[in-house]
């Protein structure tokens, strides 16, 4: 039984349900519009996506590079996070790596920068002359959540998308889709407080949806209140303790059901790990290799990998150590 679920792929419908083609994202029709012409003109000026959480920004700038570079996303497409305190020399320097060689296919690369309002004004100037020096070969899609806290000479030289939160009918829509897949019944009631509980926020919406179904297949305003107010940071501890306790299973599904129910990402559980080390009963020696591994394990998120993989490999390694 243990070996099942162990071996069970485990699907994050964020990921599963994240929009394939400029025609899957709902709401944004004008942005979509717009980009999708940028595309087949195989041109584009620098582009700032703003908006708040969850609307479809890092889904259409995923769109546009899978578009323009076909099988070739990936060499051509580098994604970075401004929010990443290790600042920007970093994204600087990596801007500089991607950029130095030609682009493989299409006339230029594509650099996105998540978060981009979390650089200082500073680092911003600095980020300006990243853009210029590199106009030639590379295009960046800035991401962030107010414009207004972005520089006006980035501002301008970008053509700026305000994605807006999606409506009730939009969520209803996206819904709908994944209950029809997902063989579930979700309820006109739930669909509100769905609605209700996100603020038009996607993932969010998602996120819970996925956490509901966990529970029962048809899903009610009932589910959703109590999935919402289970959700506890404390959990982390939990998660930590059967870890160490060898119960990888267990550390690995309270995990997911975490990550889904509160809606945080993977940078988010690293940093509520961090805090709860030091509240474990375990040996100092024991926090001070595990503050290294949540390091590396930081590390390998803000560059891109997946998350949950490497959330989990953390965990194993909490196993691994607990055995000793
Ligand atoms: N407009 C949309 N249409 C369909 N699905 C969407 C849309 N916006 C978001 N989603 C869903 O929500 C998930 C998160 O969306 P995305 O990563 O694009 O959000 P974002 O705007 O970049 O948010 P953040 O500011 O938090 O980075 C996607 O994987 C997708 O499943
Ligand atoms: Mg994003």
């Amino acid at each position: 039984m243990a070996k099942e679920s162990f071996e069970k792929e485990i699907d994050i419908w964020t990921e599963k349900y994240r929009p394939r083609d400029f025609e899957d994202v709902v709401g944004q029709k004008e942005i979509v519009k717009r980009v999708k012409a940028f595309v087949e003109s195989k041109n584009m000026p620098h582009l700032m996506f703003a908006g708040p959480a969850g609307t479809g920004k890092s889904s259409v700038a995923l769109i546009t590079a899978k578009k323009l570079f076909g099988d070739k996303w990936r060499e051509n497409f580098l994604e970075l996070n401004a929010s990443d305190e290790r600042g920007i020399d970093v994204v600087r320097q990596k801007v500089k790596d991607f950029a130095r060689t030609k682009a493989f296919s299409g006339p230029f690369k594509i650099i996105f920068l998540d978060e981009s309002d979390a650089l200082t004004r500073e680092a911003q100037q600095a980020l300006r002359r990243t853009m210029e020096n590199f106009t030639g070969t590379c295009r960046f899609i800035l991401s962030c959540n107010y414009p207004s806290r972005i520089i006006d000479p980035i501002q301008s030289r970008c053509a700026i998308f305000r994605f807006t939160s999606l409506s009730e009918k939009d969520i209803e829509d996206i819904i709908k889709n994944i209950a029809n897949k997902e063989s579930l019944k979700v309820d006109s009631k739930a669909v509100k407080a769905l609605y209700e509980v996100s603020g038009g926020d996607c993932r969010r919406v998602i996120n819970l949806l996925q956490a509901s179904a966990s529970i029962s297949d048809a899903i009610t305003d009932e589910t959703i209140y109590q999935i919402v107010s289970a959700a506890n940071p404390q959990n982390i501890k939990e998660i930590l303790e059967k870890a160490i306790a060898g119960k990888f299973i267990d550390a690995r599904e309270k995990l997911l059901d975490v990550m889904l129910k509160q809606s945080v990402s993977g940078l988010d559980v690293i940093k509520a790990v961090q805090r709860e080390v030091w509240n474990l009963s375990i040996s100092d020696d024991l926090k001070v290799r595990l503050t290294e591994k949540i390091g590396e394990a930081e590390f390998r998120i803000t560059e891109g990998s997946d998350e949950f993989i490497q959330l989990e490999a953390f965990l194993a390694s909490l196993v691994l150590f607990g055995k000793k």
